[in-house]
């Protein structure tokens, strides 16, 4: 064994130590170029999947019913962008620069969560989004705040904090409209069964056809794989309808006393293959619309340098 060889392997014994006792790996410290890069990818998604969120709400900002539900959605839809920037911080420590991640996701080498490429066709899908999509979205992210790569897990504590008021407005909002009239009720289990479906997908392909659930829960970045989550969305989630009156497009849905769980059905895998493969409802629009706001904000970006520049030399 070589000297470099045994370094080497000091290294990446400290690196499993650190990981074997949740402990966390803090930038400066070693990692394997496979943690760092699957990292990359899972955090750049997700920022890309915050900022891209933004669009399908943004649709209703100039048409929000009232003053108090427009604050309500321009705060979330701040939140969501305030989200994409931890993030994308977060994704900075591992050496990657944000504008060559915002590169890669307007022309097609990285990708956001599928759930965002769906239409957003009335109110309710506001109230909607907020009660399935961010329930979803907590769900999910809650045990990231656990993961073994400290910037992400520290980012992921603040933000769930914020889903969480972004899933209670959502379900307020529904209720309203579900004490309103026939035709409010009707809107509400119209966006249910167009959304409920897509929720499920968000959390991934089933475990059997997941490549990367495996190595990211040894190096606890997932702490749970996909299925496990589903099932704790379902189960959390079967009850708020059932509170809130609405039906769950989803014959299969049954309460299983064994399991003290609730049995449901198999979403189409082959919708959410087409939704990540870039051929989902929006995602061309989504995509463009990134796109142009990206260069519209280029003089932004460059007199930020400049100013920055300015103030550099005379500090000299
Ligand atoms: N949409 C798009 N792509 C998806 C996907 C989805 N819903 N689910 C899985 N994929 C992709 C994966 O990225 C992977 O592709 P890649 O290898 O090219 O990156 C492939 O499908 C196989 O999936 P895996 O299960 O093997 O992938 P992961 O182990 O990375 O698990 C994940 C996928 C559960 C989404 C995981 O990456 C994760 O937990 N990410 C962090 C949370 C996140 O990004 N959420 C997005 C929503 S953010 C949000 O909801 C904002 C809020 O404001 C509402």
């Amino acid at each position: 064994m070589t000297a470099t060889d045994s370094g080497e392997r000091a290294l990446e014994d400290r690196f499993e130590a650190v990981v074997g006792a949740d402990q966390r790996v803090e930038p400066r410290d070693w990692m394997p170029e496979a943690y760092r890069a699957t990292l990359v990818r899972q955090i750049a998604q997700h920022a890309h999947s915050e900022i891209i969120g933004m669009q399908p709400e943004g649709n209703w900002l100039t048409r929000a019913p009232s003053l108090r539900r427009k604050a309500i959605l321009l705060a979330k839809a701040q939140d969501e962008a305030g989200h994409g920037l931890y993030l994308y911080a977060a994704a900075e420590t591992l050496g990657v620069d944000r504008a060559e991640l915002t590169e890669k996701l307007i022309d097609g080498r990285q990708k956001y969560s599928s759930i965002f490429n769906y239409p957003t066709l009335t109110f309710a899908d506001v109230g909607v989004i907020g009660w399935l999509v961010d329930g979803a979205a907590i769900c999910n992210q809650v045990p990231l705040c656990r993961c073994s790569y400290g910037p992400y897990a520290r980012a992921m504590v603040r933000i769930c904090k914020e889903e969480s008021f972004h899933q209670r407005q959502g379900y307020e909002l529904l209720m309203t409209l579900m004490r309103g009239t026939e035709a409010q009720r009707a809107m509400v289990q119209d966006a249910v069964d167009r959304w409920w479906w897509p929720s499920l997908m968000m959390f991934g392909p089933p475990d059997g056809d997941s490549p990367n659930t495996e190595r990211s829960m040894a190096w606890r970045i997932k702490r749970h794989t996909n299925d496990e989550l589903r099932q704790r969305f379902v189960d959390m989630t079967v009850p708020q309808a059932q509170h809130l009156g609405v039906t769950l497009p989803d014959p299969a849905l049954a309460w299983n006393e064994e399991r003290g769980g609730w049995d449901f059905g198999e979403p189409d895998w082959s919708e959410l293959k087409q939704v990540i493969k870039g051929n989902g409802p929006c995602n061309a629009e989504r995509v463009e619309r990134r796109r142009a706001a990206h260069e519209d904000g280029a003089w932004v970006r460059e007199a930020a340098l400049a100013h920055a520049e300015k103030k550099r030399r005379s500090a000299q």
